[in-house]
């Protein structure tokens, strides 16, 4: 069937066209066929570059000869048991291992689940409800974690409003939020309300914005001093800034971490590890009204083909210079479009480290938290990321750009290419 068929059946078929992907205009929008390397193709047989990685999932690319290899051999085996199983088994230790907090584990399959139940867990664990955020990070999609995620009046410390319909206003009361990076807001609401939050959860490369120094090490020190629980959602961060995420990264411990994506090699599935104590809230043998114990169960738990994946993907991140590898791509993709803002008088700046970037149009010279990215101009970016996907370039238009291991000089070369034709348009 033709791309432009399909596109008609989607919008007749899919509410808004979609299942929630990112929304492209015609001119960009297109049905993917099949992904190869750091290739994907419609089904009209043009080819892009993909610098969206399912959202960012696929680190080592598309269809990775050990991921298929792992995969091939798992289904053959059988692919869903709720039993324990060897696959689900091993990639626990794995992660346990690698994650510096890391001393139990509980794999679940979305990264929106795990953020959930780290936080359901924090308030069993504390008996307390209430839950400091950083306004503007993102944990998923779930009732708890969609307050104060998107918000459309920023500003209104330390309250909170439902992010979209259909969620109880009422629930709002128990999500806090201040502005990333801002150690006296947090100090100030921590200190006023400490005996009713039960955790602190804070997306450690807050979509593309930066820790900056000391931040982390307060909001530990806070934890520690109030019994609370320090949450990192590494789902973007585990094994892709460092071997040991945001953790390693930024030399902070926290007590419980989110793990996803890049965990189970373009598989669903995620999980939330961390201190014994905290995590044995999600242990099954404890007594059904022991107000400790928290349900954190689901069919595809210990899923064995997302565990394969994600052993086959770790393999090969923990082969030597990997992270080198990943950070000079992206310090040179920083370095050129952060030039040829100043070349063409555009005012821009390029977020995130690594093999996560962001370009943002703004006149201010610092991202710090969301409401200096709320101040960047969404339209201009949207604009510039769909002349990236008409010049066979794919990102998201107003969000990220993520990097892969299997991504070439070449790849590179031909995103500056592309960006500087669609700075170059947007300047005209
Ligand atoms: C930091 C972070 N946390 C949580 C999630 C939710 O993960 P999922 O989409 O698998 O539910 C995401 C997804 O993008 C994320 O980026």
């Amino acid at each position: 069937m033709s791309q432009k068929e399909l596109l008609t059946k989607a919008d007749r078929f899919f509410v808004g066209g979609g299942n929630g992907e990112f929304r492209l205009p015609p001119e960009a929008n297109f049905v993917a066929s099949h992904g190869k390397g750091s290739k994907i193709f419609d089904v009209d047989g043009r080819e892009y570059i993909d610098f969206l990685l399912g959202s960012g999932p696929m680190i080592l690319g598309h269809c990775h000869p050990a991921v298929i290899e792992a995969v091939t051999r798992q289904i053959q085996k059988g692919t869903t048991f709720m039993a324990l199983n060897e696959p689900s088994i091993q990639l626990g230790e794995r992660i346990v291992e690698a994650a510096p907090c890391g001393e139990k584990i509980r794999l679940v399959i979305t990264g929106s689940e795990a953020a959930m139940f780290a936080i359901r867990a924090a308030r069993a664990f504390t008996g307390r409800s209430k839950y400091l955020r950083f306004e503007g990070g993102w944990h998923g999609v779930s009732d708890t974690t969609l307050h104060g995620a998107r918000t459309l009046n920023p500003g209104e410390y330390p309250d909170t409003t439902a992010d979209g319909g259909g969620i109880p206003e009422s629930w709002s009361q128990d999500v806090l939020a201040v502005p990333f990076n801002d150690v006296e807001r947090a100090r100030q609401v921590i200190e006023s309300r400490h005996n009713e939050i039960a955790a602190i959860v804070v997306e450690p490369l807050q979509r593309c914005i930066l820790p900056q120094p000391g931040f982390f090490e307060a909001l530990r020190s806070l934890a520690d001093q109030h019994g609370i629980v320090l949450i990192f959602d590494e789902i973007v961060t585990g094994f892709r800034l460092a071997w040991g995420g945001a953790q390693e990264r930024w030399g902070t411990i926290p007590d419980l971490a989110t793990y996803g994506k890049t965990t189970s090699g373009g598989y669903p599935m995620a999980a939330i590890c961390g201190r014994a104590d905290v995590m044995d809230t999600m242990n099954g043998w404890r007594h059904a009204d022991d107000p400790k114990r928290i349900i954190a169960s689901g069919t595809f738990n210990a899923y064995p083909v997302g565990a394969v994946a994600g052993l086959a993907t770790m393999d090969e991140l923990a082969k030597p210079g990997i992270y080198d590898r990943l950070y000079e791509m992206g310090n040179r993709i920083t370095r050129e479009i952060s030039a040829m803002g100043e070349e063409l008088s555009i005012p821009l700046l390029v977020g995130g480290e690594g093999p996560v970037l962001q370009v943002l149009f703004t006149e201010d010279t610092e991202i710090v938290d969301y409401m200096s990215m709320f101040r960047a101009d969404k339209e201009k970016a949207y604009r510039f990321g769909v002349e990236l996907i008409k010049r066979g370039c794919f990102v998201t238009p107003y969000e990220k750009i993520y990097l892969s291991t299997v991504h070439s000089d070449e790849d590179i070369d031909r995103l500056l290419e592309s960006a500087r034709e669609a700075l170059k348009s947007m300047a005209d």
